[in-house]
């Protein structure tokens, strides 16, 4: 009889819900035991102690560019970016060039990153076309995405790709509910950003500063509200993605009704130092000293189902331009390369407990995609993507050293506690081609879905 093929000996694993010493058996690329320390066995070893072995990291929100700006990413740059940072699945946003919006395009997508991608992939479906849902379910698309922005914004989202209005919104969660898939809602309220808009035209982000933060409330909240409504109207279920604080108490409220949804937060990384240092490239990330506390807070409550990257890469020249004229600035910033370090580096100083990051960057998000069979934690017959950290170890972050195409981090310079030493993917290290697409199990889905939770 043939034994493990690998033996990942002697690290600090996370063995439901509990920190303890291990050794984690991988055969064939699955892990097939997570044993005491010193017990397992293995045709190779790789010598753990000291270092923690964590999960990679399920990032269900990131923008690759692919097709339509090589310049800025493709499949392949953005996922060695996540390899490099320890994200081993990601999920792939439709807001591409053309937008994916058919089951033609998605089917494109799958044949196109696949030889390219250096990590597991699943792929969100534009929201637009309700009629290509039941394509969308049977080719194994995470979800549907929509875009609240109106068709002013459509530049950035893809104007083909905004749900304007209330009519057609309540259709698309209409057909989502009936085919099966989550429906992720960038929240926005056109009529409202239109006001902004005018009265912001021409001036440049520094002028206007925390005036843009306080404003934006405003609209995210009242469009949480209106999509829980619709949601809790149709039964569908809603993910919203990168939440405002302020609207909280809302999905609270949902919740308790039985609404179906699950929240998103991107990591609250920049602080008021960064906003007056780095200005244009972290606006649109910057959160108020008091929510960002609560952010935190409820990342570590459990409010918050999930952390992503919303990894959004755009060349220095358009963030700059939001320096002149905000409305012609990009907005986000490449994250992958960075997300899981930072949140490591958050573990370590103490803002998060180990066990609770690894539900919202690992765990919940496998839930969530209905990939949890397979990843999102360190257990028998999960794929074995380790990620092994020197909780002593530290570095600091250069944009040189990241694979992004970008070529450039808010978080320059920064050190940060904690060393990834090393990657797997299904046991072996992630390289272009090596990464495989990911179908959902739908009923794991659906569970997830009706708010069971941990
Ligand atoms: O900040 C953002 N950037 N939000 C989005 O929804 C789109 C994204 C992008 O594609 O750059
Ligand atoms: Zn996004």
């Amino acid at each position: 009889m043939t034994g493990p093929d690998l033996l990942v000996a002697g690290g600090e694993v996370v063995v439901e819900g509990r920190r303890q010493r291990a050794d984690v058996e991988v055969t064939g690329g699955r892990i097939s035991g997570v044993v005491a320390a010193g017990t397992g066995r293995g045709a190779e070893r790789v010598d753990a102690a000291g270092l923690w072995v964590l999960p990679g990291m399920v990032d269900l929100h990131v923008h690759l560019r692919d097709p339509g700006a090589p310049h800025k990413e493709t499949f392949a740059t953005g996922t060695a970016a996540a390899a490099h940072g320890g994200v081993t699945t990601v999920a792939d946003m439709p807001n591409t060039v053309p937008p994916l919006l058919t089951a033609d395009d998605f089917a494109r997508k799958v044949v196109a990153a696949a030889p390219q991608a250096s990590v597991d992939h699943l792929l969100w479906a534009g929201a637009a076309r309700p009629a290509e849902f039941p394509a969308f379910a049977d080719q194994g698309a995470l979800g549907v995405k929509v875009f609240l922005a109106g068709p002013e914004q459509g530049r950035q989202y893809g104007s083909d790709l905004s749900i304007g209005d209330d009519g057609r919104l309540l259709e698309v969660l209409a057909a989502a509910r009936d085919c099966g898939l989550p429906v992720a809602v960038h929240l926005a309220n056109p009529a409202i950003e239109r006001v902004w808009r005018a009265s912001w035209r021409g001036r440049g982000l520094h002028e206007l500063r925390t005036q843009i933060i306080d404003e934006s409330r405003l609209d995210k909240v009242e469009a949480a509200g209106r999509v829980l409504l619709l949601a809790e109207h149709t039964g569908a279920h809603v993910h919203l993605v990168h939440i405002s604080a302020a609207a909280l108490p809302l999905v609270a409220r949902a919740r308790a009704r039985g609404v179906r949804v699950t929240v998103e937060s991107f990591a609250p990384f920049t602080s008021t130092d960064d906003f007056d240092r780095l200005g244009v490239m972290v606006y649109d990330r910057y959160r108020r000293p008091d929510e960002v506390a609560e952010l935190w807070r409820a990342m570590a409550t459990g409010e918050i189902d999930t952390i992503a990257s919303d990894h959004a890469p755009h060349t220095w020249d358009e963030k700059l331009a939001g320096d002149r004229d905000v409305l012609t600035g990009a907005s986000g910033y490449p994250e992958l390369d960075t997300i899981y370090p930072m949140l490591i580096d958050r573990v370590l100083d103490g803002h998060l407990d180990l066990v609770r990051m690894l539900e919202i960057a690992a765990l919940r998000p496998a839930r969530l995609a209905g990939i949890a069979g397979r990843k999102g934690a360190v257990a028998v017959g999960r794929d074995a993507d380790l990620v092994l950290v020197d909780p002593r170890g530290s570095w600091t972050v250069r944009a040189a050293e990241c694979a992004s195409r970008a070529g450039w981090t808010p978080f320059e310079g920064r050190p940060l506690r904690g060393r990834i030493e090393q990657v797997l993917l299904r046991g072996r290290p992630p390289a272009p081609g090596r990464g495989t697409f990911l179908a959902p199990d739908r009923q794991e889905q659906a569970g997830n879905q009706r708010g069971e939770r941990s």
